[in-house]
């Protein structure tokens, strides 16, 4: 069976169920229990995230309007006295890290706990307090899908390690703890945008954040209104090409805006477009900026959109998205490319690829009576292509991070 369709999607007897992330429920403080022993103080979580819409506009300062899904990274805490961090994973069984929190910099934890460790060394770096802890933390969030799994550990791991210093951290400050963790602990170079869904978001909306304005507003999103469903296409790509790759994106914009004269892309109207490329030498370069600025435009379009409920009516500007990720920023990769077209030829509303791109997951906005059709053509369409099959499932908008109790 290539692949099963599910959740509310109106299937008839016999057809095969997708699941949606929902089935999956992490288990930290059963974890804490079995591992480190005795019972956490309390336990805490946060969600991986799509985007809508959006792309590689948050780096730019631009817009972005990514929701929150119902797959989690959980972590069960208790406070230590010691100055040191303790760290468990159910992702990677048989292994403790201890950490001294005193005088760690970047560097000094590598792997899967510098997640953790980095976000008690970001909250110190931000001013806040941050004592030792032990932690046990569970996922399910898939990691290398696309779908932001380190931002969950990340945001999770910073509000538990904050809540129990007695903090309490404003939904962007905890962001803005949790991506620093990434780009100067972890090391990569991403924007904000990860890391805001995972804190702010509300279930029933997506998060329209403008970067540069520094402002989020909540957008009703309910696709079951207009008979549709999010449909999310983890196509298991997952390109090592994509760090360096996304550094790369993000210089060639700065030293755009710098050419151009403005602090970032995102200044650029859309009238102005045609005379910002005439300022700039070189095709590539071009191409990157346009989509920058078109991208925000189609940000904004969408917004209006649903702010009508018009939810149907937002596919074309997925469409045309997907189609400049793919052409102008070059961030798709074949497996996007097939899943998107598989997808539209078989009836999807809208579809493009979400997140960083080199791999990772598309999101597709189904009727729910041809979510059958459209999961069966692209699992088809990677069969015939010779691809891993891809792993399907419905999403819908979840809530940010906040305590399990
Ligand atoms: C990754 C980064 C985000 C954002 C997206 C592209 O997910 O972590 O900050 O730049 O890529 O939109």
């Amino acid at each position: 069976m290539g692949h099963r369709i599910g959740r509310g999607s109106g299937r008839r007897p016999g057809r095969p169920v997708l699941p949606s992330v929902r089935g999956a429920v992490p288990r930290a403080a059963e974890l804490f229990g079995r591992v480190l022993g005795g019972a956490p103080d309390a336990v805490f979580s946060a969600p991986g995230r799509v985007n809508l819409i959006g792309e590689h506009t948050d780096y730019n300062q631009g817009l972005v309007l990514p929701f929150a899904i119902d797959a989690r990274a959980q972590v069960a805490v208790r406070a230590r006295d010691d100055g040191r961090l303790r760290v468990v994973s159910g992702q990677q069984p048989g292994e403790t890290v201890e950490v001294n929190l005193d005088g760690l910099e970047p560097g000094a934890v590598t792997g899967w706990a510098g997640y953790v460790a980095g976000a008690a060394w970001a909250l110190a770096e931000r001013g806040h307090r941050a004592a030792g802890a032990d932690l046990a933390l569970d996922s399910t969030v898939p990691v290398g899908a696309g779908l932001s799994s380190s931002a969950a550990v990340e945001c999770s791991t910073a509000l538990a390690l904050a809540t129990l210093a007695g903090d309490r951290l404003a939904p962007e400050e905890l962001a803005r703890v949790a991506q620093l963790d990434e780009n100067r602990f972890v090391g990569v170079p991403c924007g904000l945008m990860d890391q805001m869904a995972s804190s702010a978001s509300r279930a029933g909306t997506v998060l329209f954040f403008d970067v540069g304005a520094d402002r989020t507003e909540h957008i009703p999103f309910d696709p079951a209104t207009a008979g549709l469903v999010t449909l999310l296409v983890d196509t298991r790509a997952h390109h090592s090409l994509a760090d360096g790759q996304y550094a790369r994106r993000r210089a060639t914009c700065e030293a755009a805006a710098e050419t151009l004269g403005v602090d970032s892309l995102s200044r650029i109207a859309p009238g102005e477009l045609d005379a910002a490329l005439a300022g700039l030498g070189d095709d590539e370069t071009r191409r990157r900026v346009r989509h920058v600025v078109t991208e925000n435009e189609r940000v904004r379009a969408v917004v209006e959109l649903l702010r009508t409920g018009a939810v149907r009516d937002i596919g074309p500007a997925m469409v045309a998205s997907h189609a400049s990720l793919r052409d102008d920023f070059e961030v798709s990769c074949a497996e996007l490319d097939v899943a998107v077209d598989a997808a539209l030829a078989a009836g999807a509303a809208g579809a493009r690829m979400t997140g960083g791109g080199f791999g990772g997951s598309v999101i597709a906005l189904v009727d729910r009576d041809r979510v059958d059709e459209v999961g069966a053509a692209v699992t088809g369409a990677f069969a015939r292509a010779g691809f891993t099959a891809p792993v399907l499932r419905l999403v819908s908008p979840a809530d940010g991070a906040g305590a399990d109790g």
